[in-house]
Parts: C-alpha cells; sequence; structure tokens
C-alpha cells in the first residue's frame, strides 16, 4: 500500500486520468486494455503522480463509452479479466500509485439483470420499484409521464413493450435509453452500491469517482417543467445527502484512507455541500474546467470554489481537461467557455482556434492549475499538449450524442482519441504495427508521442514533469493560501498570486494573459511554461513560478 504523502492523501494528490479503452493495447485489437494500462504505469511514475483514475472498464454494451455498466463487479473481456485488474492494482501499489475506479450510481445499462428483470416482469412489481416506471398519460398511456428531456438529447422517457407484447408503462433515462435510472428511494438501490463499494475496496481500490453524483434523486411528482429539464433537488437537506453519508460509513469502515471523488456541474455552494465531513472527499471544480482563457473568470472560479469548499473544511479539485470535454489546448485555442453539464455547448471565442496559441495557453494553465491548493486531476493526453481531434470521420463517432442529436452535436470522441506513444506513423505503439485503432489517431501526432517528447526538453511532457517535481518539493504549492497581489501596472491583463504554506516558503505565480511580456518579481524563477530570457519579463500566455527576493 503507498503510503508517500501519510494521511489525507488525497487532499493534495495529483491523479491522472486513464480512460482506459484509449490508453494502451496489449492484445492487438485497436482498443486499450487493463494490461496496456500495466505495461505503461512507469509513464505515471516518470510524470510524478499520485495516483490513477480509471473510467469505467466493467462488462457493457458500450453505448456510452462504459457509463452503461450491465455487471459492477467484473471487467469487461475487451478490458481483460479480474486477475488483470488484481494486477493492476499490486504494480500500481508496488509503485507508490493509488487507483480509483468510476462508479456510477445513477443508472445502469439496459442489458444489467436488474432491467432485464423489469422487462420480464408487469406494472406494480418489486422489479419495476428500482427504476422510475410510470404509467404514460393520455387515455390509452400513449404520451410520456412528464416533458422531461435527456442529457443527450430527445426525451427521457422510453415506453416498454410489456411480456405479452403490449405497449406498457414508461421508464425514465436521465442519458441515453439504453441508461435506466435507478430509484434511490428503494433501500435495495442503497444495499446494492454498498455491496458494489466493499467489492472494490476488498481488492484493495484506494478510491472512487462517483459519477453524476448529484443526479441520484429526482423530483417523483414528475413535473412539467419549462425547458424539459429535470428537477434533481439538491438543497442541504436532499435525501442525495443521506445516500453520501452511507457511502461514506462503508468508506470509512476500511482501513488506509480510502476516498471518493465526486462528479457534478452544480455552482460551487451546491457542490460544497456534498462536502460536508460526513459525506464525500473531494468533488470537481468543473467550473474552472469550463471557463474561457479569461483572467477575471478564472480568478472568479479559484476564489469562490475555495471560499466554498474553505466553509466546509474541503480542499477544491482542480481540472481542466477530462474525457467529456474539447481538450484544453482546442478550447483556448478559440478562446472558448463550455457550458452545460456531460455534453457542453461553447460561448465566446474570437472564431481563430490557432493550435499554437492554444498549446501556450493551455501550459500556462496547467502550470497554474497544479500551483493551485488541493488536488489535480490530468486526463491522459493533456501531459502531451494534444488536441482535440475534431475531424474524425462521422461513421467513426461513437458517443451517443452524435447519433441522438441527429448530427448537429459531434459529441465527445474527439478527447478520447488513443494516445501516441512512439514512431513515426499510426498506431504510434498505441497497438501493435499495422493495427487500425478504434478511433484513428491524426497522422500529425507524430511530433507529439511520448518518445518525442522524451528526448525534447522543452516540450510539454517535460513542462508537467518539471511542475510536478516542484509541486512536490513546495508546500506552498499544493496547500496554503491564495492571496491576490496588485498588478505591476494598471491595465495589465495577467495575475499574480502570493501562495504560502506552513513549513514552505512563499512563492510568486504570474500568469499572463496577454500576448505582450508582463514584468516578473524580482527573484528566482523557479519554473515558466514559456522560455523567461534573463531580465525579460514573461513572454505573452505563459504562467512562472517565482521565489521573491526578501520572501
Ligand atoms: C458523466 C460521465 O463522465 C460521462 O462520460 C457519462 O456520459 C455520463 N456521466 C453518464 O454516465
Amino acid at each position: 500500500m503507498p503510503g508517500k504523502q501519510g494521511a489525507e492523501w488525497w487532499r493534495e494528490a495529483v491523479v491522472y486520468q486513464v480512460y482506459p479503452r484509449s490508453f494502451a493495447d496489449s492484445d492487438g485489437d485497436g482498443e486499450g486494455d487493463l494490461r496496456g494500462v500495466v505495461a505503461h504505469l512507469d509513464h505515471l511514475v516518470s510524470l510524478g503522480v499520485d495516483a490513477l483514475w480509471l473510467n469505467p472498464f466493467y462488462p457493457s454494451p458500450g453505448v456510452d463509452g462504459g457509463y452503461d455498466i450491465a455487471d459492477h463487479c467484473d471487467v469487461d473481456p475487451r478490458y481483460g479479466t479480474l486477475a488483470d485488474f488484481d494486477t493492476l492494482v499490486t504494480a500500481a501499489h508496488a509503485r507508490g500509485l493509488r487507483v480509483i475506479v468510476d462508479v456510477v450510481p445513477n443508472h445502469v445499462s439496459d442489458a444489467h439483470p436488474w432491467f432485464r428483470a423489469v422487462l420480464a416482469s408487469g406494472p406494480g412489481s418489486p422489479e419495476r420499484a428500482r427504476f422510475h416506471v410510470r404509467p404514460g398519460r393520455g387515455p390509452d398511456g400513449a404520451e410520456p409521464p412528464s416533458t422531461w428531456t435527456s442529457v443527450f438529447g430527445g426525451p427521457s422517457w422510453t415506453r416498454i413493450t410489456e411480456p405479452d407484447g403490449t405497449p406498457g408503462e414508461w421508464y425514465y433515462h436521465l442519458f441515453a435509453p439504453e441508461q435506466p435510472d435507478l430509484n434511490w428511494k428503494n433501500p435495495e438501490v442503497l444495499a446494492e452500491f454498498a455491496r458494489v463499494l466493499r467489492f472494490w475496496l476488498d481488492r484493495g481500490v484506494d478510491g472512487f469517482r462517483v459519477d453524476a453524483a448529484d443526479a441520484l434523486i429526482k423530483d417523483t411528482t414528475w413535473p412539467d417543467t419549462p425547458g424539459g429539464w429535470p428537477v434533481i433537488p439538491k438543497d442541504a437537506s436532499s435525501p442525495v445527502h443521506e445516500v453520501y453519508r452511507a457511502l461514506r460509513r462503508v468508506l470509512d469502515s476500511y482501513p488506509g484512507d480510502r476516498m471518493a471523488v465526486v462528479e457534478t456541474g452544480a455552482p460551487d455552494d451546491v457542490v460544497a455541500l456534498f462536502l460536508r465531513p460526513d459525506e464525500m472527499h473531494l468533488a470537481f471544480n468543473l467550473r474552472f474546467a469550463k471557463a474561457a482563457w479569461d483572467a477575471g473568470e478564472l480568478q472568479a472560479a479559484i476564489t469562490e470554489s475555495l471560499a466554498a469548499n474553505a466553509a466546509m473544511g474541503a480542499p477544491v479539485t482542480w481540472v481542466l481537461d477530462n474525457h467529456d470535454n474539447p481538450r484544453s489546448v482546442t478550447r483556448f485555442a478559440a478562446g472558448i467557455r463550455l457550458e452545460g453539464d456531460y455534453a457542453p455547448t461553447s460561448t465566446g471565442g474570437d472564431g481563430v482556434a490557432d493550435l499554437a496559441r492554444g498549446l501556450r495557453r493551455a501550459r500556462a494553465a496547467a502550470l497554474l492549475m497544479l500551483a493551485l491548493p488541493g488536488a489535480a486531476y490530468l486526463y491522459q493526453g493533456q501531459e502531451l499538449g494534444l488536441p482535440n481531434v475534431d475531424d474524425l470521420p462521422d461513421e467513426a463517432l461513437q458517443d451517443p450524442v452524435f447519433r441522438r442529436s441527429g448530427g448537429t452535436e459531434r459529441g465527445r470522441d474527439g478527447c478520447r482519441v488513443p494516445l501516441p506513444w512512439r514512431g513515426e506513423v499510426p498506431p504510434f505503439g498505441f497497438s501493435p504495427d499495422g493495427v487500425a485503432t478504434w478511433l484513428p489517431q491524426p497522422p500529425a501526432w507524430r511530433d507529439l508521442t511520448v518518445a518525442t517528447q522524451e528526448a525534447d526538453p522543452s516540450s510539454t511532457l517535460w513542462l508537467f514533469r518539471r511542475a510536478l517535481a516542484l509541486r512536490r518539493a513546495e508546500p506552498s504549492l499544493r496547500r496554503g493560501t491564495v492571496a491576490w497581489l496588485e498588478p505591476s501596472s494598471p491595465g495589465e491583463d495577467a495575475l499574480r498570486l502570493r501562495r504560502k504554506a506552513g513549513g514552505g516558503r512563499a512563492l510568486v505565480v504570474v500568469v499572463n494573459f496577454g500576448v505582450e511580456p508582463v514584468p516578473l518579481p524580482a527573484g528566482e524563477v523557479l519554473l515558466a511554461s514559456a522560455p523567461v530570457a534573463v531580465g525579460g519579463g514573461l513572454p505573452g500566455e505563459a504562467t512562472a513560478v517565482v521565489v521573491p527576493a526578501g520572501g
């Protein structure tokens, strides 16, 4: 069991998100797998992260990238076996890396035995009471129970064909029709998830990432709402918090600082409710992840989330990239911000998608993120500065968002393209030579492979390695206070943060949002996201960490 950071390791941990289908393919079928992860764990060690989070690898029809789970306590054959999972945990722990797995409590796959039992049983059955199954409206029940729409487009109710072949009741799905929502007011559901957590805790996992954590309790008066959006109560007294208190008790019954990080796109004050001391440990700061390349937006996201979480005694969990959003290089290239959850739309931007500019900004934002107090989550490929792949052919797209939006939204496949490890041509060491990967890799990724960047000290890979090493060496980067300093001149487009933690020396972080250089404080530059000439100031679209002269 790793113990590098001692108690409450999760408070300051840097966690690397592994999307197993796209990380590394050990068996040559064009899709990543758990053995591929084991084979590349040393990449994570040399990067300097504390843990890895694995997106779902459970048996699944794969309608929503594995977030449609048919069996919560096994490994899908496409990813390997439970023995491979055990090997992964052992190999990770031997390297001092902790392991976090996904838990998806809001819904299951329509191939899950519980939902198959819904279809086989009739109205009013105990099997149906595990889900939200309702009669329809109108004389023959042909209208859905409410106007609510699904996150992935279209209605959020689908009609069941009863065992005798007649059109029957309707079931509710926040996401795709293949993802029926569980009824968390039914105690059987909590008991089942407590069992699922114990199954993985017994196998040695260090924690969980909780999918769609705020969505478990619906307003079961099923009101019609303007815009058709569901009502999901999240106030302090919502029963959703009882669920997390119960799951926390399961985690606390195990030794070794097991933890959970929740995914919720709610406002800061609502996110913080999930972080009360008897609930969950961490919650992603998705506001930070969706902000534009804009000093005011990022400063507000930092200040307000720090304040909201401090009220609960909880750290903030910083994230810029994940498997649901366009990669930061591409977002920042176009200057856009994201709005909405899961399949966000974008606003803002100046219409110029300049990837060199996006990379400069993404490197600067990453160094800022890694200099903020709390936990930080990196998404595979972020350490390579990969752009989103926005020109995948339509026939390659697999995200349900594409199909269910009628092709108006391209969906999330562009951030899920398999990693380039080495070599001159696809599959770039992801799969054995000559194998077609499940999503095609751009030939231009030849310049972005791990092997290419390893050999280039100015690469993004080396920037991340240095930033993580610095964060490990300097307590003031990973915990402590954030104080905003005055601009060096009235109109400068920059953020200046003084960072200080007990036991660490004071540091100043400068982020230049403009294109003209800004002055750096006198002192030693420990790390910068772009070359800094002696006495030359900080170039545009760059971040520097400075030890100020005189403290
Ligand atoms: C959030 C996950 O991150 C996303 O990939 C998934 O589609 C939805 N939840 C539904 O599980």
